[in-house]
């Protein structure tokens, strides 16, 4: 069965598999991962979704003005400021894009001023959407000005069309630059964060916190992530590059303790938080690069039984990995986004390391992206 095409697939760039059919996706992905990876043990059949559509909890739609002054949102075409607008994107959670769809109407009829980033004026530049399984949908405004005209009414407005919107945002980002979201928010209605429910616990997402886009998978690749991790009860357990601690909280019950590092501070802040409402004791988070932390722990001679390590697409440097090796726990969970750095590091590990199973999971299909999840023993040979 060929998948339905998306009408802007050919300038928005994001989704590569765009018109293949969902099996031969995953074909293509295990071929290359076999490609990288087998050489270090077989690679184990990816695990796909049953329905790979609608799946993005997290949409960001930018603004602008077209030729004839009408407002316009959209994705940018790809390596570009040019917007492709959308009205419905079949990779994202289908509330959202019915939300985003709404917000543009109202903004158009409230001509709410849209910010221009060559002369840096105006006000609204992207509209971000977020989501939970419990039905709860966030809006971040992003404006390049602190002030909104007409903000109360817009607040109204998109309450009105949108009641399972539980809460609303305003970011502000005045600078000249590709991010989308500044440092500061500032709750409008709400609380300013909504609750997802996953492995059993509740995480807080706030505007700025990474969360995983597809909730339906990260389930599936936490679990496989500790499954493989094959703890016995009484391991102290690195998470590494823990984000807002899903991975470490996650695993918390199965484990004596667990140290959690992570660089972005509010990303330790909502880690601390998410430990706090799920009442979990025996976990601790700290706001440092992982490679120095573990270097400092490998210094003082700690004992660590496991470390599951999830780096970003760069994956793992050389201090976080030597120290890795000189702290020796007994098992590794590698969690890579990225096999071509995955191969990298575990060239680097195999002479420490017997490399036991690699497990892909397709977290982002119609995507060239693929994760993929290692588990390692120490080779004490
Ligand atoms: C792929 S995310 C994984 C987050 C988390 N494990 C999850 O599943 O939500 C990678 C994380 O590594 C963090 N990070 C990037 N460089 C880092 C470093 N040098 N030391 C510690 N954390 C880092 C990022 O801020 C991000 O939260």
């Amino acid at each position: 069965m060929k998948e339905k095409k998306c009408p802007a697939a050919e300038y928005c760039g994001g989704c590569r598999y765009q018109g293949i059919e969902y099996q031969e996706q995953l074909k293509q992905k295990q071929e290359k991962l076999d490609q990288l990876l087998s050489s270090f043990c077989p690679v184990s059949k990816i695990i796909g979704m049953e329905d790979p559509y609608h799946y993005r909890n997290k949409v960001q739609m930018n603004y602008a003005y077209d030729e004839r002054h009408n407002i316009i949102s959209g994705y940018y075409v790809e390596g570009s400021h040019i917007i492709v607008p959308i009205d419905e994107c079949q990779i994202c959670d289908e509330n959202i894009n019915r939300i985003l769809s709404s917000i543009q109407r109202i903004v158009s009829r409230l001509h709410i001023s849209i910010f221009d980033e060559r002369i840096m004026k105006g006000c609204l530049r992207h509209v971000l959407v977020r989501s939970t399984n419990r039905n709860e949908y966030m809006v971040v405004l992003v404006t390049g000005s602190p002030s909104i005209v007409k903000k109360d009414l817009l607040i109204r407005e998109i309450l009105k069309y949108n009641p399972e919107v539980k809460t609303i945002v305003q970011n502000i980002n005045r600078k000249r630059t590709s991010m989308v979201l500044g440092e500061k928010n500032y709750p409008l209605y709400g609380k300013g964060y909504i609750t997802d429910h996953l492995c059993g616990l509740d995480f807080r997402i706030s505007p700025s916190s990474f969360y995983q886009v597809n909730r339906r998978q990260t389930q599936i690749l936490y679990e496989t992530a500790i499954e493989m991790a094959q703890f016995k009860g009484n391991e102290i357990l690195i998470d590494a590059y823990c984000g807002t601690g899903t991975i470490g909280l996650s695993a918390a019950s199965k484990v004596k303790k667990v140290l959690g590092v992570e660089l972005n501070s509010s990303a330790v802040r909502d880690a601390k938080i998410n430990q706090k409402i799920n009442g979990i004791e025996n976990a601790e988070f700290l706001c440092d690069d992982a490679g120095k932390y573990m270097e400092q722990l490998a210094k003082e001679k700690a004992h660590i039984d496991a470390v599951i390590m999830d780096p970003p697409r760069a994956g793992s440097d050389t201090r976080f990995l030597n120290s890795l090796v000189r702290l020796s726990p007994d098992r590794v969970v590698y969690v890579s986004c990225n096999p071509v750095t995955l191969k990298r590091d575990l060239n680097y590990l195999k002479k420490y390391y017997r490399i036991d199973r690699i497990q892909p999971v397709d977290m982002f299909p119609f995507t060239e992206h693929v994760e993929t999840v290692v588990s390692m023993t120490r080779n004490w040979g």
